[in-house]
């Protein structure tokens, strides 16, 4: 999908309003400032999920989730960034410009890029030559009338048809500047033994195939003439746009319809999902023919955890199909299986039966799956005692995989019943099944767990790739690198709450003014939030140790420049909003008032609620604007951890409560700010020293101390104490240091 032009994504930022775009969503009732509902990612009775419309986010005190409006978007709508954002700008009528590349830029662009792009002009060039062209309209479009297929679902399901020649798309293609080596990986053109090229689905009906977002990963042709060599269908290869054990034919066509019905319907082929949307039926996917992978179950897991699945009454079809719903099972998913009427697919069954009696036929067809099974392999087993044994073996695999056990019990129930078999052995079964499957589910977790953090590791602290011996020497040399690492991140680990304190104000009071000192004049004299934090951490050469705080840090200290840009575009506005009022309350005055005293009185109140109300709306732009940015950020680090910064409940701290009254923290700011780099700063040098003391302590454990070495270390310490004693009184009568932390 091309990238939205930065503007754009203001645009769409600022338009979208938090509580207009949960309510589509969520049932919101006003509660003072904010508005409160059921939160929608998690079940709930009382509710906990809070809008703040000032704030644009929103955020549940149950579960934790929540943001700004893109993230809302992205979590509740399984979206990605760019999809939120277009969701967004549909909404709000918001025309989207996508970014421009130059020449330069689109030769750089990425491979992914380029092969969707590929894959798009084909899209356009078989759509175009199933409608526009005699070939296409004769032999493609007539096919898909004879099977009945109607003009809507053509255009939905993209249907095409590739023209019956050995180059035709290919030269065309190469005529409009898109690389043979393109054409070539997305399969589009195929290369002979003896280097020749041709087009793979010449002569075929197209049916593409979309991704979860709908972009054109994949096309299968099928043959229209059964005299033709070769199988009746041929699909893209796989590339680095398409692996075909996680896509799923017709699921961007299906996502809501799913989650509408809570449920996904699962078919086999391509003419299924089509013939069945078009009498109504909109949850369903096909596995395009392959067995059901387990990244295809998790795909439909997103959206439900009900599936059916719809077979053709072929008997070795179910069989081998047996293993892929144990997998469906095993994600704790529930099954249910649909067998059609002998001869008949889904594609012929909605072909031939009203849409009504499609949907009853699926309501009451219906049957749990370990039942079914059970049905398929008892079929012909007889009385045989062997196979019998077979049978529950096989049955028993399935109920071990279910991750719920009330699930499990109820099916052991069932079995025990229709099996003839003892309930407490076939108990006993499954929990022997059940023990071998969760260590061999711990042992993955495990050795994943181990790879994940050690990954965390390497990208956090930039630790060195070093073998495990290495490691091992390491740890016991005092001063060396691994120690030192850990020390590191100790000390990281213990300045972090004083740390993320700072990033805090910093995202959620950014580019606002508070009081920062008085002139001679008894003037205030203001300063930027963000701009007192940088240069007091500058001049006290202080740095994150956290680095991803840091890098957040820096970005926002770099939200000036667009910070300034766009404040002037919405000075004009504000302008504007002032104006309304004054015009509206000028015709008021005009109609009410008596006399010319009271008309110039009305007028300077007028005048002065309306700079007021012009004041307020610059500084609550100014003070929300790096919140607003940060929180719909495309970058995930920044988005998270500044949404999690902000909705944090903020902890009163003990200072605060000595307060009788809790005054609003951005009229606070010129405390607050100094009192933060303070406690920081001071922490530090609780650390130091404690470090020291350690040095002290371990210099007279050995059998001959060096007592010069100790004296130095005392004197350090003296140092760090007088320093603390000066922070402490540099920041006045107003700190009150802190006796005891943590
Ligand atoms: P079907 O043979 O059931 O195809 O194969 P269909 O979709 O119902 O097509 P019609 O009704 O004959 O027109 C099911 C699926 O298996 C894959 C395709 O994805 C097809 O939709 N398949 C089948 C292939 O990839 N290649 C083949 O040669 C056959
Ligand atoms: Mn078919």
């Amino acid at each position: 999908m091309p990238r939205i032009d930065s503007e754009t994504v203001a645009k769409i930022l600022d338009a979208a309003d938090i509580v207009e775009v949960v309510s589509d969503f969520v049932h919101l009732q006003r509660r003072g400032a904010n508005y409160i509902g059921l939160c929608p990612f998690h079940n709930e009775r009382t509710p906990s999920f809070s809008v703040s419309k000032s704030k644009g986010i929103c955020k549940c005190f149950s579960c934790g989730k929540g943001g700004s409006a893109v993230n809302f978007i992205m979590m509740h709508e399984q979206m990605s960034y760019n999809e939120a954002l277009r969701y967004l700008a549909k909404k709000y009528n918001i025309e989207i410009v996508e970014k421009e590349l130059t020449q330069e830029e689109r030769e750089q662009e990425t491979e992914r890029e380029s092969l969707l792009a590929v894959n798009e002009y084909a899209l356009q060039h078989f759509k175009h030559n199933l409608t526009e062209t005699t070939e296409g309209r004769n032999i493609g479009l007539a096919y898909f009338r004879q099977r009945g297929i109607n003009d809507e679902m053509i255009e939905r399901f993209n249907l095409g048809y590739a023209i019956d020649k050995r180059d035709e798309m290919l030269s065309d293609a190469i005529s409009k500047g898109y690389k043979e080596k393109y054409l070539l990986k997305t399969g589009l053109v195929g290369k002979t033994e003896k280097g020749d090229y041709y087009d793979r689905f010449r002569g075929r009906v197209i049916y593409p195939v979309s991704s979860i977002s709908g972009k054109i990963v994949a096309f299968g042709g099928r043959v229209l003439r059964s005299d033709k060599a070769g199988g009746k269908y041929v699909n893209s290869p796989e590339s680095e746009i398409y692996r075909k054990s996680y896509e799923l034919y017709g699921l961007y066509q299906a996502k809501s319809a799913i989650v509408k019905h809570n449920k996904c319907i699962l078919v086999e082929g391509y003419m299924d999902v089509i013939s069945m949307h078009q009498s109504g039926i909109e949850n369903v996917v096909a596995s395009s023919g392959t067995s059901l992978t387990e990244g295809q179950i998790r795909l439909i897991h997103r959206f439900t955890e009900n599936i059916t699945v719809i077979y053709d009454a072929d008997p070795a079809g179910i069989k081998a199909s047996l293993r892929g719903i144990d997998m469906i099972l095993a994600e704790g998913m529930n099954v249910k299986v649909l067998q059609l009427p002998a001869g008949d697919d889904p594609d012929s069954f909605s072909q031939s039966h009203s849409s009504t009696e499609v949907e009853e036929y699926l309501e009451s067809h219906e049957i749990d799956f370990i039942k079914f099974k059970i049905n398929i392999l008892l079929d012909g087993v007889g009385n045989d005692p062997i196979k019998r044994a077979n049978v529950v073996a096989a049955i028993v695999r399935s109920i071990a995989v279910i991750p719920a056990e009330i699930s499990r019990v109820a099916y052991i129930k069932e079995c025990s019943f229709t099996l003839g078999f003892d309930e407490k052995i076939l108990a006993n079964e499954v929990a022997k099944i059940r023990s071998q499957i969760l260590e061999q589910e711990y042992k993955r977790k495990k050795s994943e767990e181990a790879r994940h953090i050690k990954d965390e590791q390497a990208k956090e602290e930039n630790l060195q790739d070093e073998t495990a011996s290495q490691e091992l020497i390491d740890a016991v040399t005092p001063g060396s690198a691994l120690v030192n690492e850990i020390l590191k991140k100790d000390r990281s680990q213990q300045l972090k709450s004083f740390e993320k304190s700072i990033l805090r104000y910093a995202i959620k009071y950014g580019m606002g003014d508070f009081k920062y000192s008085t002139d001679k004049d008894g003037n205030a004299v203001f300063c930027k939030v963000i701009d007192f934090l940088q240069v007091t951490m500058q001049q006290e050469n202080l740095r994150f140790s956290n680095l991803k705080y840091q890098k957040i840090f820096d970005e926002v200290v770099l939200m000036h420049e667009a910070w300034s840009k766009d404040r002037q575009k919405f000075e004009i506005q504000a302008l504007n909003r002032r104006n309304e009022m004054w015009v509206d309350g000028e015709t008021q005055i005009r109609n009410e008032a008596q006399t010319l005293d009271e008309i110039t009185r009305r007028e300077n109140e007028l005048k002065a609620k309306c700079d007021e109300y012009y004041i307020k709306l610059m500084q609550d732009y100014d003070f929300n604007y790096v919140e607003r940015r940060l929180t719909s950020s495309q970058d995930d680090d920044l988005r998270n951890i500044s949404t999690e910064l902000v909705t944090e409940k903020y902890q009163l701290s003990k200072i605060h409560t000595k307060y009788a009254r809790v005054p609003e923290e951005r009229d606070m700011l010129s405390e607050l700010l100094p009192r933060a780099i303070y406690e920081l700063e001071n922490e530090i040098l609780e650390l130091d020293i404690k470090d020291l003391n350690d040095k002290i302590k371990a210099e007279c454990a050995n059998s001959t101390p060096d007592f010069g070495i100790v004296e130095e270390y005392i004197s350090q310490i003296k140092n760090m104490q007088t320093l603390k004693m000066q922070f402490a009184r540099h920041m006045g009568d107003r700190v009150v240091t802190p006796t005891s932390r943590r």
